[in-house]
């Protein structure tokens, strides 16, 4: 691939065996469970991965197990893996310009379970990805190397787990005392399941035992089968599985969303799960607090100088092609989003327009 695409469509690998469209067909997922070196992974939509109402800068991170601080982290895996190139900036344009959530039907009870929602999911599945993964670091990789130590002071990386081919799975980040966590433990993953292996069949157990990142549940109705392997068919399914109140961590939880809720609430709750996307009103999420409360106390500590400084879109690409992972230039003093439409060439934004 020789030239910035902006359409996922084109080739992400050198002989255009895979595009981001093979799994994401429309920016969307393909419905099936794929094995990683991370373990059994569900396709994610594309559409959630950006808040497109407020805030273009305000990504979440990928992959169920964080192990991606953002769309352009996967600059390493097109290149080295796959053997393209330059798509990814033009990709990560794509999905944040292009891709949209599909719309469901609103009938007019929606009502009680907004309520429930608010009172027991918004605080992880609220936020206008309609998931509280916020990328709030300021790096961007997380970390250059994998397994190697994150660049911004207040990312923890959990350590590389016995026999685990190096992958980051970035856990938490504080600043100045503030912290907030990017995995969490819902209870379930079963570490004694046998799907819970990693592809060829390699030694030593799934990622997974620390939690999950948050998935988005916007227009969530249209994306089964649910849950990082697919574990769920319907939505109905999800609840005895996912861990919810005091004992809805570890597995297996003994605390569900169907123990904890009244059939009542579970029916309402399905009402307006079914209802979610893009027109949607929005809640508040854990994410978004701490987005507020960063902003209220100042500058986080500076990370230690940038050994490659990111100028812009283009420069990223050329550096790519180098093989040397760009970084973003550490000098902005406060929360630093990845990607921000500040560094996207101008013909990108008239393409954008026109889409
Ligand atoms: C403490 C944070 C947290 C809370 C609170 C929470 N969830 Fe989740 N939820 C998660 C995590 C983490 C996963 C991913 C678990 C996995 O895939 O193994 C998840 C997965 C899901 C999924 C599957 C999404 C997909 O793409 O496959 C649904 C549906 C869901 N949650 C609904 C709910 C509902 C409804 C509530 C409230 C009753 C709720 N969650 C409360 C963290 C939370």
């Amino acid at each position: 691939m020789k030239k910035c695409n902006l359409y996922m469509r084109f080739k992400q690998s050198q002989d255009a065996w895979s595009s981001y469209g093979s799994c994401h067909p429309d920016g969307l997922a393909d419905g099936v469970t794929w094995i990683f070196g991370t373990g059994p992974r569900q396709t994610k939509p594309l559409d959630g991965m950006f808040n497109k109402g407020t805030n273009m800068s305000d990504q979440g991170l990928l992959n169920w197990s964080a192990i991606r601080g953002s769309n352009t982290d996967f600059n390493n895996n097109s290149r080295a893996t796959q053997g393209g190139c330059e798509a990814l900036d033009a990709q990560t344009l794509w999905i944040f310009a292009a891709v949209r959530a599909l719309n469901q039907p609103h009938p007019s009870n929606v009502q009680p379970g907004r309520d429930v929602f608010a009172a027991n999911c918004a605080s992880c599945h609220g936020g206008a990805k309609w998931t509280k993964s916020e990328i709030s670091h300021r790096d961007n990789p997380a970390a250059v190397a994998p397994n190697g130590a994150p660049l911004d002071p207040g990312v923890t990386r959990l350590p590389p787990a016995t026999n685990i081919p190096p992958a980051n799975e970035f856990f938490s980040f504080t600043c100045n005392t503030l912290p907030i966590n990017y995995l969490e433990d819902v209870g379930t993953f079963d570490v004694d399941n046998p799907l819970e292996i990693r592809d060829n069949a390699a030694a030593g157990t799934a990622f997974g035992v620390n939690g999950f990142n948050v998935p988005s549940l916007l227009s969530i109705n249209y994306h089964a089968p649910y849950l990082h392997r697919g574990q769920a068919q319907t939505l109905e399914e999800v609840f005895p599985l996912h861990g919810l109140g005091p004992g809805g961590v570890g597995f297996p939880p003994t605390t569900t969303i169907q123990t904890e809720l009244t059939a009542q609430q579970q029916a309402d709750l399905l009402v307006f799960l079914k209802s979610i996307d893009g027109t949607t009103p929005r809640f508040r999420s854990e994410g978004d607090v701490f987005r507020d409360a960063l902003r209220l106390q100042g500058p986080c500590p500076p990370p230690t100088a940038p050994s490659v400084c990111l100028l812009g879109w283009s420069v990223r690409c050329k550096e790519a092609r180098l093989g040397t992972e760009p970084r973003r230039c550490a000098s902005v003093p406060t929360l630093m989003h990845s990607q921000s439409m500040v560094n996207v060439p101008t013909s990108y934004r008239r393409h954008i327009r026109a889409l």
